[in-house]
């Protein structure tokens, strides 16, 4: 199948260069061609990309990278304790108590 018309770029040339090295889209641009002349096949081209690469490799596509980022924020954020929980239970955070202190109750000196 072509993925890019202006340089006759098939998903299977995209294969080989990854097998034979290719690790960015940026060599695979340099390497072929793909994406450097009208740009119309450069998102699809891009996404067939890391798709292959991460069959052939194992190595995070950007949506899995994001995804994966987004869910350890998720999962820091839900460890973090907040002020709503502790014996002080005051509204707005930490930072917004006149009389900051630490989660422990202990004053901050
Ligand atoms: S179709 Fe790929 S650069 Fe034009």
């Amino acid at each position: 199948m072509y993925i890019c018309s202006c340089h006759a770029v098939t998903d299977g040339a995209v294969r080989a260069a990854i097998k034979s090295g290719t690790k960015t889209f940026a060599e695979l641009a340099k390497l072929t061609g793909v994406a450097t002349q009208c740009g119309i096949c450069g998102r699809q081209a891009k996404a067939l990309f890391y798709q292959i690469l991460h069959e052939e490799t194992g190595v995070e596509t950007p949506p899995q990278r994001e995804a994966r980022r987004l869910a350890e924020a998720a999962d820091a954020a839900a460890q973090t304790p907040s002020c709503a929980a502790t014996p002080c239970g005051r509204a707005g955070g930490c930072q917004g108590c006149p009389s900051f202190h630490t989660h422990d109750d202990k004053p901050i000196e």
